[in-house]
């Protein structure tokens, strides 16, 4: 086996950030490589075709790269080209591997912070017309009454590093407002949205304290490590020297300057030309 098998995690920016900071919390021994498309970034208000399109791109480069598995640590592209890829294009490319989303491990676990079986779901505008949010959740949680808003300004502001000028709140205002005349009854707001957690306190900062705001990092970083329990054919593929790389199709200055906001560490980062 080659010496260097990691799990690839991707973002169109630097939102999967928060998502890998918990992943290798909880798997410090294996090797990673994130790759965020900063190029192209952000995908949120994308068509489904250029989505799909820039994510198969990035994942047939992971797979070159080395990776058994990626995972999608972006809701627009798992909301808009996993599914598409995992029937239509892994059997061709690579059957062995594996492409898993951000929605299924959310969704699986949402439904269990509601008393009141009212969650509200912040996302891209990407994410919210896909409608996959409620489609999963009822899946699992027939009971819970799913409420969307669409914040199509937020990762702008936060991909330009803007979320913190007084400007922003009118923005995080807007949203949350909208989101909460849909119900008076929601008790839980999932960030669905990898950006998200970055302005999670400005968040609390405008809705009542009974109500819950859940992030994705450990969920999803939870359910990685529980999936590679249940597939050793996958887990013993990785490698564990405890690596990890950062790629951006974007300038690595820029990357190196922001990402330690999302990650909470300083990074180097590999500039790749797609
Ligand atoms: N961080 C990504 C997500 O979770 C999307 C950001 C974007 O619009 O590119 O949906």
């Amino acid at each position: 086996m080659p010496s260097f098998q990691p799990i690839g995690v991707f973002d169109s920016g630097y939102g999967g950030l928060t998502v890998l900071k918990e992943i290798v919390a909880k798997l410090p021994q294996h090797d990673f490589i994130y790759l965020g498309d900063n190029a192209r970034a952000p995908y949120g208000t994308r068509s489904f075709e250029s989505v799909y399109k820039y994510t198969l791109e990035c994942v047939e480069w992971f797979f070159k790269m080395g990776c058994p598995l990626v995972v999608l640590a972006c809701n627009t592209a798992s909301a808009k080209a996993l599914r598409t890829i995992q029937q239509n294009d892994l059997p061709r490319i690579n059957p062995a591997n594996r492409v898993l989303g951000v929605i299924r491990p959310t969704s699986e676990i949402i439904g269990t912070f509601s008393q009141t079986n009212q969650v509200g779901i912040l996302a891209t505008k990407g994410t919210v017309q896909s409608n996959s949010y409620p489609i999963e959740i009822d899946k699992f949680f027939p009971s819970v009454n799913v409420f969307q808003q669409a914040c199509p300004m937020w990762v702008p502001l936060i991909e330009n590093n803007e979320h913190n000028n007084a400007g922003a709140d009118y923005f995080v205002h807007e949203y949350i407002e909208k989101l909460l005349q849909q119900s008076a009854d929601i008790d839980t707001i999932l960030l669905a949205c990898t950006h998200y957690p970055l302005i999670k306190n400005k968040i609390a900062e405008q809705i009542p304290s009974t109500i819950k705001i859940i992030s994705q990092g450990e969920i999803v970083a939870e359910s990685l490590v529980d999936y590679l329990h249940r597939h050793p054919e996958i887990e013993n593929r990785c490698s564990k020297n405890g690596e990890l790389i950062f790629y951006t199709t974007d300038s690595t200055k820029d990357f190196d300057n922001k990402a330690s906001i999302f990650y909470g560490k300083n990074v180097q980062s590999k500039h790749l030309a797609l």
